[in-house]
């Protein structure tokens, strides 16, 4: 009992240490599941549920200030952890439904954050559309 433990535990940590960021596709697909509605195909906040939102969805290829893709503020909106400087209430927390593996992302301060995986590559392909 105890030693198939061990080996799980072994076997937990080996899986671990191939883990990397998910590459932006795997984001584009729950992108277009969960997010299309209201932001649109191409991420403008031009979906077919954006005229009837006040404020309208924001434009995601525009995140970017000064040319920098704030990883750290941006999974706050997405998972609701905070919303500070948003003007609405329109944009739905996401923190439940994108629960699963976590991975190590490094939010822009050099510390890495663990990260549930769905999260991650809504990251990557957010990062992948900036203008
Ligand atoms: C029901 C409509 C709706 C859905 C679905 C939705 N959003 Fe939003 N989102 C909004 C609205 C409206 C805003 C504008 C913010 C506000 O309410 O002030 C917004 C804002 C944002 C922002 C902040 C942008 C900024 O200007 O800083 C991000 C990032 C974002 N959404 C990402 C996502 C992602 C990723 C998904 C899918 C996982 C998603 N949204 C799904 C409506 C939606």
């Amino acid at each position: 009992m105890y030693r198939t433990a061990v080996v799980a535990l072994a076997l937990g940590v080996a899986a671990c240490t191939q883990i990397s960021m998910p590459e932006a596709p795997e984001g584009q697909r729950l992108f277009a599941k969960n997010c299309v509605q209201c932001h649109g195909v191409s991420g403008k906040g031009d979906g077919p549920w954006a005229s009837l939102m006040t404020p309208q969805p924001s434009d995601l290829t525009q995140l970017s200030i000064n040319g920098v893709f704030s990883r750290a503020r941006v999974l706050s909106i997405i998972d609701g952890y905070d919303r500070t400087g948003l003007p609405g209430k329109g944009m739905p927390e996401f923190g439940d439904l994108l629960e699963g593996d976590t991975i190590p992302v490094d939010v822009g301060d050099g510390v890495l954050t663990p990260t549930p995986r769905p999260l991650a590559a809504l990251l990557a392909y957010l990062e992948s559309i900036q203008e």
